[in-house]
């Protein structure tokens, strides 16, 4: 509870945009020389050398593979169709990323995992990036590294419309609180009530499911999905009360400095004029 309450006062303070992992922010003049430098040290790498350092080291040559778990609209889904540029799926982390590759010069590779084995899998070098409206944490900070932040989601909580869990404060009483597995809302739930009253499922569709079944009490989701699932499901509302409010970040593996400093240039480009706020108001009627 207490917990909570902190989370609550300290996201009032960090409302704005702020940078994710602010200690390795540099000033953009320099942050666009290391890239520079990056982008000579990364041809030469092309060439075949060894890694260099501070060079913007791939997994593949040529491509910018992201990792993420399309089963979180609107952020990222799996398309009806073909998907944005055929690539099977959709939503604003898809077109951010492939906007960032494309400034990078990059192909952007897909690959749709479990939520938690994304994050597993930027840690074992087996992605580039994860884009998957993944908040950064000062624990996850210390596995991986983050760019700066390119949006801001907020823990919500759903509930059937006839739930005696009205308030933040009721989450108490729960009995089963369902989350999807390895997220920040699991995390906190846990934190807060016990891992006894916390149900992890592989997805936000099968904890909403849980709960239109009974099985749980509550949904504790970010809110650009619990939106999407309360409008496809009857019977379900949204608490007034917001969780916790937080960072969305693009993270890559620990300590490759030459590819966090080229995301973070390129990201801050695409915030600045405005693609970042065109790509998710496309996806977030405001
Ligand atoms: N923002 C939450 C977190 O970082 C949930 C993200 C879940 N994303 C997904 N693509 N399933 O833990």
């Amino acid at each position: 509870m207490k917990k909570v309450l902190a989370m609550l006062l300290a996201a009032g303070m960090i409302f704005s945009m702020t940078a994710c992992g602010a200690k390795t922010e540099a000033p953009a003049e320099e942050k666009k020389e290391t890239v520079e430098e990056n982008t000579e040290a990364v041809e030469e790498n092309v060439e075949g050398t060894e890694e260099m350092d501070g060079a913007m080291v791939l997994i593949s040559e040529g491509k910018l593979v992201m990792a993420t778990n399309a089963q979180f609209p609107p952020y990222e889904l799996v398309s009806d169709g073909e998907g944005v540029d055929g690539t099977g799926f959709e939503g604003i982390d898809i077109e951010i990323a492939m906007v960032l590759a494309e400034k990078l010069g990059l192909e952007l590779q897909i690959d749709d995992m479990d939520f938690d084995a994304a994050l597993m899998a930027v840690q074992e070098g087996k992605c580039d990036v994860v884009l998957a409206g993944l908040t950064y944490t000062e624990e996850r900070d210390q596995i991986m590294d983050f760019s700066d932040s390119y949006a801001q989601g907020v823990q919500v909580i759903i509930v059937n419309e006839d739930s005696a869990i009205k308030s933040v404060d009721d989450l108490a009483n729960a009995d089963q609180i369902g989350t999807q597995r390895g997220t920040t809302g699991y995390i906190y739930c846990c934190d807060d009530y016990g891992d006894d009253h916390v149900a992890a499922y592989d997805n936000g569709a099968s904890a909403v499911q849980a709960l239109k079944n009974g099985q749980v009490d509550a949904v504790v989701i970010d809110k650009a999905p619990a939106l999407e699932y309360v409008g496809a499901n009857e019977g379900l509302v949204i608490l007034d009360t917001e969780y916790v409010v937080e960072d969305y970040c693009v993270a890559m593996a620990e300590g490759n400095r030459g590819l966090q400093a080229a995301i973070n240039v390129a990201l801050n480009e695409l915030i600045e004029d405005g693609t970042v706020d065109a790509i998710i108001e496309k996806y977030i009627k405001a």
